[in-house]
């Protein structure tokens, strides 16, 4: 057959060898890209397996340390560290205890992988009674009475060494106040990676039970955005970056990815997604059934997230696709 002038571009020749589609390839992953989140709990030698996330657990520091050798042995370079508390109260004093579990966890990973890229969760959830993220009085999520606690939780892991501290509470102006507070405390280098825009999410369940942070009363829709939203997204943002964001995440990630892409386009800062608990556990149970190839959907998933514009991921799998020692899709 002859060819005519709209059958010159053939999309398959540049698909014919494996070869020729990895030159062409736009998007790879990287394991530099990726970030573990880490739970950890008081006490020594406890291992507590999370039931809706498996190979997922909660671990005191001794065996939190014993996980990151081999996770950093695989290639792993950077993690999020998400502290439980067992006395909870209502002031949110736990949060930001020099004596908490999250600044000795960071002193520890810190002395044992200096190199290693600490970003720390700061909330108030997993240490109030009530569960949610903000000091409640009057039976209301009070956003200025929130604002000072959570500079204290922020500063006490820059004390301890964190690299990145991560807000992801959602009250207004926080970003500005722990950056404030970070800065008169001389902690010019300590970077904030802000929760910017964080969606009401049923793919958050899983987290609430390792957490134990399932708010006891009213849901978290008059501080987390409404998934309908894709506008206010971009406000949210901008505020975020304006107040002294270093780097803005989206969350959920999968069925967020217009939110990244629109992000990627407006701003100029790395943008960061978090693929959730919700969809981890998704996709496990799915392979664990065998009706899906599980490798082959992590890596697919996290590649389209890194496609849609996210410089960072954070996800659960980290640690399994550094251990398959694969990141690209063949
Ligand atoms: C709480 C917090 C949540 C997550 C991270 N920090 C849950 C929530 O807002 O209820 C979700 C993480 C996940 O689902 O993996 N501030
Ligand atoms: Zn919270």
């Amino acid at each position: 057959m002859t060819a005519k002038s709209f059958m010159l571009n053939r999309h398959r020749r540049l698909r014919s060898s494996k070869t020729l589609r990895d030159f062409v390839r736009e998007t790879r992953l990287h394991p530099d890209n990726l970030l573990q989140p880490f739970f950890v709990i008081e006490g020594h030698n406890k291992r507590q397996a999370i039931h809706a996330m498996p190979g997922i657990a909660r671990l005191s520091v001794d065996v939190l340390l014993k996980d990151m050798e081999m996770f950093v042995r695989s290639g792993g370079r950077g993690g999020v560290i998400f502290g439980m508390s067992n006395h909870k109260d209502n002031s949110g004093q736990q949060a930001y205890s020099a004596k908490g579990i999250v600044p000795a966890a960071i002193k520890a990973i810190k002395k044992n992988f200096p190199e290693f890229l600490l970003v720390s969760d700061v909330c108030l959830c997993a240490h109030l009674k009530h569960g949610h993220c903000g000091i409640v009085r009057g039976g209301k999520i009070d956003n200025d009475a929130t604002l000072p606690v959570l500079a204290e939780v922020a500063l006490s892991h820059a004390q301890a060494g964190a690299d990145l501290v991560a807000p992801s509470d959602m009250m207004d102006f926080r970003v500005g106040v722990i950056r404030q507070a970070l800065d008169k405390n001389g902690f010019l280098e300590t970077g904030l990676l802000s929760y910017a825009v964080k969606y009401v999410s049923s793919f958050y369940g899983p987290f609430r039970e390792a957490a134990h942070s399932t708010p006891a009363f009213g849901d978290r829709k008059t501080y987390q955005m409404d998934p309908g939203n894709a506008r206010e997204a971009l406000k949210e943002a901008r505020a975020d970056v304006a107040e002294g964001a270093d780097i803005v995440m989206v969350k959920p990630a999968t069925a967020y990815l217009d939110i990244v892409s629109m992000l990627r386009q407006d701003l100029t800062v790395p943008i960061a997604a978090f693929h959730v608990s919700g969809e981890y556990s998704m996709i496990k149970a799915a392979a664990q059934q065998g009706w899906v190839d599980e490798k082959a959907m992590v890596l697919e998933t996290l590649l389209c997230i890194k496609r849609a514009g996210a410089d960072l991921i954070i996800t659960y799998h980290a640690q399994d696709i550094l251990k398959w020692k694969l990141c690209g899709l063949s």
